[in-house]
């Protein structure tokens, strides 16, 4: 049956997709923007705009974790001067935020995960990820101002490493894996993947074996992948490596009533055959959508001043293999963060230090990055390499 929606612009002969997207894209200045993308009706230009901005996510809002289903987004502070806030916030139908909770933490986090089955908002946890107290903490939800530590796991070097960023252990990401029984940390400065287990009635965490990257690798996030839908049999990670300007890809396995297991099986250069990783260049992100792998680099000026690059890979349909596509231009200075439609149509790129979002163009059937479609200017722009400008930028649909 047409929907409402379908019926009164089939009226007007729009086409559905005329109405537009949300994202939200927080800022290293306090504060997080929703952003409305119009694409062009016919041949008309597409449209990206700013419509409204939230604070109450402390001075440095470096992640947003969104949960179109609810909807609701997470929100974690960098501040690193001892104090800093973890916040929810729910999303309007036109994109903009109320908060909904909010808890004094010790701040430093960079990434968060609600988990664990529940009846508040589908979660009754979150766990966030600090990286210079090299903490993971956890706290039950909803947050107010009277939520405490639920737990807080510190992580130790067993042994010295060489690289000096990689001075203490650096968990850089939280990640639910796709069955929601598992946490995983990637750690940049241990070069490690830690595993957690879940204990869904108490929000517990338990340390598993960790996966264990190559030295230097420094692993920062993951995406998932599995050759069925809704299948766990050949499930594969793959891991962007910020030091070594890498991806990895793992075999992933479920040992009956066991922790999940993690087995590097390659590591591909975030660059084209014959081009090394420029100085002070470092991979940041990295996204699946359909067989394809995309990761962002930051600082490479490989398409000319300020014009950062994209790497995709093709996946194997059948092995989860991965194998180098092309690099293509990411319209951004620093993209420290980016994310897939669903559709897989539109990639919006977030560029921390030109602290733009631009809206590029995706084949979901070659998987190639093509035009430009729309750009947008948020608040400031950063400096080179510092911990400011655009953070990171997400889709709500
Ligand atoms: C869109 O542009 C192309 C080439 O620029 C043209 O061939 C086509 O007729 C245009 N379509 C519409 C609906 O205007
Ligand atoms: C930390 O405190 C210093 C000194 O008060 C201040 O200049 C700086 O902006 C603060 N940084 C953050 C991230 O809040
Ligand atoms: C804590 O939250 C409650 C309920 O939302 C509110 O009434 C109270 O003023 C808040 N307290 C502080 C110190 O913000
Ligand atoms: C790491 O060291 C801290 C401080 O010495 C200690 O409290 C903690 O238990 C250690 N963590 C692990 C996992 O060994
Ligand atoms: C929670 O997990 C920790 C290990 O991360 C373990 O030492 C502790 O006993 C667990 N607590 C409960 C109540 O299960
Ligand atoms: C790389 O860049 C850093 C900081 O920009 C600089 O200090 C260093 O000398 C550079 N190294 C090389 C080999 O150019
Ligand atoms: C980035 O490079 C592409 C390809 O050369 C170009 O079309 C685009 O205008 C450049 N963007 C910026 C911001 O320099």
């Amino acid at each position: 049956m047409a929907s409402f929606k379908t019926l009164i612009l089939g009226t007007l002969g729009f086409a559905p997709e005329v109405l537009g997207a949300n994202l939200l894209a927080a800022h290293y200045t306090g504060k997080i923007f929703s952003l409305s993308y119009t694409p062009g009706a016919r041949n008309a230009t597409a449209s990206l705009a700013t419509k409204s901005s939230a604070s109450g996510c402390g001075t440095l809002p470096a992640w947003l974790h969104v949960d179109a289903g609810v909807p609701i987004v997470y929100c974690v502070d960098e501040d690193w001067n001892g104090s800093g806030m973890l916040s929810s916030y729910s999303i309007g139908p036109d994109g903009s935020l109320k908060q909904t909770g909010q808890t004094v933490t010790s701040g430093a986090s960079v990434h968060g995960t609600p988990y664990g089955g529940g009846d508040v908002d589908g979660y009754n946890f979150i766990a966030t990820v600090q990286y210079d107290p090299s903490t993971l903490t956890t706290y039950e939800l909803p947050l107010t101002n009277t939520s405490a530590v639920l737990q807080q796991l510190k992580f130790n070097l067993t042994e010295p490493k060489t690289n000096p960023r990689q001075n203490a252990p650096h968990p850089h990401a939280s990640q639910l894996d796709p069955t929601g029984k598992f946490i995983i940390v990637p750690d940049l400065g241990a070069d490690l993947v830690r595993i957690f287990t879940i204990d869904p009635a108490t929000g517990n965490l338990t340390a598993c074996e960790p996966g264990v990257a190559d030295d230097g690798d420094g692993p920062r996030h993951g995406a998932w992948w599995a050759p069925t839908e809704g299948s766990t049999d050949g499930q594969k990670l793959y891991t962007v490596n910020e030091l070594g300007n890498s991806v990895s890809a793992w075999d992933v396995t479920y040992p009956e009533g066991g922790c999940l297991t993690l087995k590097k099986t390659q590591t591909l250069s975030t660059y084209a055959a014959g081009s090394a990783a420029p100085n002070g260049s470092k991979a940041s992100e990295v996204h699946v959508s359909g067989n394809f792998l995309y990761a962002a680099n930051r600082a490479d000026e490989t398409f000319g001043a300020e014009n950062d690059s994209m790497a995709t890979y093709a996946i194997d349909a059948a092995t989860g293999a991965i194998s180098w596509v092309e690099a293509t231009p990411a319209h951004a200075w620093f993209p420290r963060s980016f994310s897939i439609n669903k559709a897989g149509d539109l990639v919006a790129i977030g560029g921390q230090t030109s602290s733009n979002v631009a809206i590029v163009a995706r084949d979901p059937k070659t998987g190639k990055l093509g035009e430009l479609k729309a750009n947008v200017q948020v608040a400031t722009p950063g400096t080179p390499q510092q911990e400011d400008g655009l953070s990171t930028v997400v889709w709500v649909e």
